[in-house]
Parts: C-alpha cells; structure tokens; sequence
C-alpha cells in the first residue's frame, strides 16, 4: 500500500515536468519553486485523488468534530479551483476564505499556511495551474449540525487564529529562520504536534507539546531533553524526517505519511534547517514524573510479559537492533505522559514509512489479540519505566479506551 503510495507522489512530479511547455525561464522556476512548496506543504498527503495520483480529493479527514471532506484542488472549472484568480487562492492559505466568502475548517492548515510569503503561495498557484484538470465532485456538506455552519468558523477565528506571515528573527541565523518558517508555515508541523483545546484551536503556550489525534499521538517535539526530541542529533531528525528511521524510533501512521509525501521529497538543507529550528528554539522545562519501582507488581507481571512477548525483537535490555527494531529504552514516544503512541502500537502493530532510500522497512507485529487488557496496561507500564524511562503506570481502562478507538481499523502489519 505504501509503495503505492509512494510511487504515486513519484507520478505527481512526472506529471509537473511535463505540464504545459513554456519558453520564459521565469515562468518555469515560478512552477519548480510551486512544485516543491506543494511537496513542503504536503498537500498530497491530504488532497490525494481516487487515483491516487492527482490532487482531487475525496478523502474524509476524521477530526474532533466529525468528517471533513478534502476538496478538489485541481484546476477543473467545475470541481476543483479553475476558476480561482491568484488573489481567491491567496485569500484561502492566509485566512481561511473561499471566494465566495464561505470560511473554510482548520482542517485545512491556513493557520500555518498563512505564515507563507505571498511569493511562496503565488509560485504554488502558478504550479497548481500547470496541472491536469480532474473533474471529480467531492460532497462537502459531511459535519453534523452544528459544526457544519460554516459561519461558526469566524468566531473560531477570533479566537484562535492569528493571520500574518512568518516574520524571521534577526538575532537568530539564516538556518534557524529557514526552518522555523519551514515547520510553522508551509510545514504545519504544529496541526498535530501541538494539543487541541476545545475548540479545535491550539492550546496557547504548549506549542509543539504533543498532540493526540484520533487514536495516533503526535509527541512533543521541543527541544525538551525527557519528553521531547532535545537529546536527538541534528543528523537524527534529519534521517528520521528523511528516511522515516533512526535507532531513536521509526515514523508509522499519519507521520508515515508525512515522510512519505513530504519530507523524504525535501532537500537536505531545508531538513537540516527544520532541525535546527526545533533544536535551538527552547523548550519549556516540564518537571520529570517519578520512576514506578521494579517491586511494583505491575511492572513485574509487565517485565515476565516483556521477555516472552517483546524482548526477541526489542532485546531484552531494550536497546533494539540498529536498523531494524527501535530501541526502548531512552525513548521518549514511550514516556510521552499521554500514552496513545504506545498503546497503539502494542494493539495495532506498526508499519513504518518507506522513503526512497528505504523502501521496505520492518514491521511490528499487532499483539492485540494475543494480550488482554490488563497485560497490555502491565507491559507498557513496564517499558515506560524500565532502563531510564519514568511515565505515569497505563490502567486496563486507557487500553480498553484505545481498544474502542482503533477497532474496525486494520492493523498496518497486516496488509
Ligand atoms: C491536513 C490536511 C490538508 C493538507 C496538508 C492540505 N489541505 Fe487543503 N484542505 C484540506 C481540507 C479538509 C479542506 C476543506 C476544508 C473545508 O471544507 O472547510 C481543504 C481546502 C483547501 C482549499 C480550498 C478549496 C475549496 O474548494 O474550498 C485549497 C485551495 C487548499 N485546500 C489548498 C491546499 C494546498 C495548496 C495545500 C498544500 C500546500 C493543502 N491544501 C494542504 C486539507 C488539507
Ligand atoms: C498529520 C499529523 C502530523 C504532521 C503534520 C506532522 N507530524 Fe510528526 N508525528 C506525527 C505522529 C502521529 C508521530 C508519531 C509517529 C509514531 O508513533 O510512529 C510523529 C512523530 C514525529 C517525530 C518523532 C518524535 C518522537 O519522539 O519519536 C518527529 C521528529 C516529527 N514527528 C517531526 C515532525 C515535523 C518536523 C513535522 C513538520 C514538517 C511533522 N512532524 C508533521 C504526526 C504528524
Ligand atoms: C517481531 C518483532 C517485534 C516484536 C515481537 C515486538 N516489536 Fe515492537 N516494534 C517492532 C518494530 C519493527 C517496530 C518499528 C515499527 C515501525 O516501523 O514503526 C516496533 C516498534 C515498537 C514501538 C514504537 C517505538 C518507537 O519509538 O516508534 C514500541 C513502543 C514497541 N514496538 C513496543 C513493543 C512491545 C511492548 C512489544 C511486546 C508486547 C513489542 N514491541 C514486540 C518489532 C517488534
């Protein structure tokens, strides 16, 4: 499936190249600089087409709120965004607005895209224009009262939402400015990675603290050394944005796709840049939890359950295989306070992305099936306190929560 997938973004670029001829070199580098902002912007991993090819749509995004319908963005006159001048597609990536003045849900990242430089965002008009049209209806009418009034959006704005782009601090370098522009702008690193309050909006001051979303965990990636990536290498989160792997842990479910369609397609420098910025921009200190003693008779049923059931892959000391099986041990996808991530991959198994470099990757089994709710809470509980991990015990209720999440959906190790 992910092959699929991938070759499909590979289609998406041939399909670029071979757009309309044009002679004035001006023109063509508007489209290249268009082309792979799209790519920055991962707008494939969302607008994706039936034929897993185009950019027209149809996918439902699963949100707090209920399904939002991705729309088609191709330019078909009557389907997607032909008919839209330079100035409505401006208006849609900086505040959320459709011409026809109808606000749009931040489903759609514009309150990252708004941080883009008008260049940016034109370059990307220019390059949706070179485009085969798809003429492909996409039903947008798919919230249930009352999200579905669309008005409602301006009181969200209000709220949340601060348009503008993206102003570069001056004491900081060129790199630094380059990524934090990359992450906060076209990026939208922050649609998951930063909690939701209520209303869908960030939760001020916890940007980029970690963010559950529809049973997946997007960690905490500050700089913060416990919970976030602080002690990862900059060439860490550069290989892990690249290839979806590092020794550290490797990237499944939405952050799969992220790489897949976006960041394994970017150039070195701007992933060096991008880990620059989430190295230096600071991090608020968070004080560490206690560790749960090894005595505790839920991390001893947990450690029996770990040697049976894990420790062939994962070794027993938790230290992984290079490569291979992410190492438990100092992970902090395993001591993240919320423990989603965790849950997830014990019940469902794991695929990890495949990148250009890395086409077949190994999986985790899913184990859902085999431990009942107690022994998954005991064996997490286990690894999230066993060689330098500290994190709050998991109860049989927060599996059997996750177990209602995730039911119904296949687990990706057994496609
Ligand atoms: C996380 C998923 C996601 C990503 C990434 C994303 N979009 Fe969208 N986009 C949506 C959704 C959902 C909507 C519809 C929102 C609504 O109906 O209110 C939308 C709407 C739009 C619209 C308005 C179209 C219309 O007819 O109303 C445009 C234009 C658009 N996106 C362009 C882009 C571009 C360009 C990119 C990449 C730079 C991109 N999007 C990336 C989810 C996404
Ligand atoms: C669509 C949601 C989404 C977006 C957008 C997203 N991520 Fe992620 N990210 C995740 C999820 C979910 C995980 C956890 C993956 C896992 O459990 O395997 C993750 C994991 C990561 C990790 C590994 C952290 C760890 O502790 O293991 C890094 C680093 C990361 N993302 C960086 C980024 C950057 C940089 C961007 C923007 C370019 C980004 N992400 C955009 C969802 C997202
Ligand atoms: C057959 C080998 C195998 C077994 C058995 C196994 N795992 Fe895994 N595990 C993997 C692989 C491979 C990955 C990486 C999956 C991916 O690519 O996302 C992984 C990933 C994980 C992760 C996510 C790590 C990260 O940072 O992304 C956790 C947590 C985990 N396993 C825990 C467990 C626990 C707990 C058990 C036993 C109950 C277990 N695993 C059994 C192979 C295995």
């Amino acid at each position: 499936m992910r092959n699929t997938l991938l070759a499909a973004g590979i289609a998406t670029v041939a399909i670029a190249t071979a757009g309309p001829a044009r002679a004035d070199v001006d023109n063509f580098t508007e489209v290249a600089r268009g082309r792979y902002l799209v790519t920055t912007g991962d707008c494939m991993g969302c607008h994706i087409g039936p034929d897993g090819t185009s950019l027209a749509g149809g996918h439902l995004l699963e949100t707090p709120f209920g399904m939002i319908a991705v729309p088609n963005i191709t330019p078909d006159n009557e389907t997607g965004i032909g008919k839209w001048s330079q100035q409505d597609f401006h208006g849609a990536m900086t505040r959320g607005v459709r011409p026809d003045g109808t606000h749009l849900y931040p489903a759609f990242p514009y309150t990252a895209f708004t941080r883009m430089t008008r260049k940016d965002i034109d370059d990307v008009y220019a390059y949706l224009r070179t485009l085969e049209p798809v003429n492909h209806a996409v039903d947008r009418d798919t919230l249930p009262f009352p999200f579905n009034v669309r008005m409602a959006m301006l009181g969200w704005n209000w709220l949340n939402f601060t348009p503008g782009e993206f102003r570069p601090d001056p004491n900081k370098s060129g790199e630094f400015n380059r990524g934090a522009y990359l992450v906060e702008g076209p990026g939208h690193c922050g649609l998951c990675h930063t909690p939701r309050n209520m209303l869908g909006g960030d939760q001020g001051g916890k940007h980029l603290e970690g963010g559950a979303l529809q049973g997946w965990f997007a960690p905490n990636i500050t700089a913060d050394k416990r919970v976030g990536i602080g002690a990862w290498s900059q060439a860490e989160i550069v290989d892990y944005l690249r290839d979806g792997h590092t020794e550290r842990g490797a990237a499944s479910g939405p952050m799969a796709e992220v790489v897949t369609y976006s960041t394994s397609q970017m150039t070195e420098a701007d992933l060096k840049a991008m880990a620059t910025y989430l190295l230096e921009r600071g991090a608020a200190a968070e004080p560490a939890p206690t560790v749960i003693a090894g005595s505790d008779a839920r991390v001893q049923k947990g450690a029996a359950i770990y040697d049976d059931t894990c420790a062939a892959c994962h070794v027993g000391d938790g230290s992984g295989v290079a490569g291979m099986f992410p190492r438990l041990r100092d992970n902090q996808l395993v001591r993240q306070a919320d423990p989603t991530g965790v849950l997830r991959v014990i019940l469902q198994g794991a695929q990890s992305a495949s990148s250009p470099r890395m086409v077949t990757a190994p999986s985790m089994p899913a184990l859902g099936w085999r431990l009942d709710d107690q022994q998954v809470a005991d064996v997490a509980t286990f690894i999230r306190n066993s060689w330098g991990n500290a994190a709050a015990a998991v109860t049989p209720d927060q599996v059997r929560a996750m177990r209602e999440v995730t039911a119904g959906v296949a687990s990706p190790a057994e496609h």
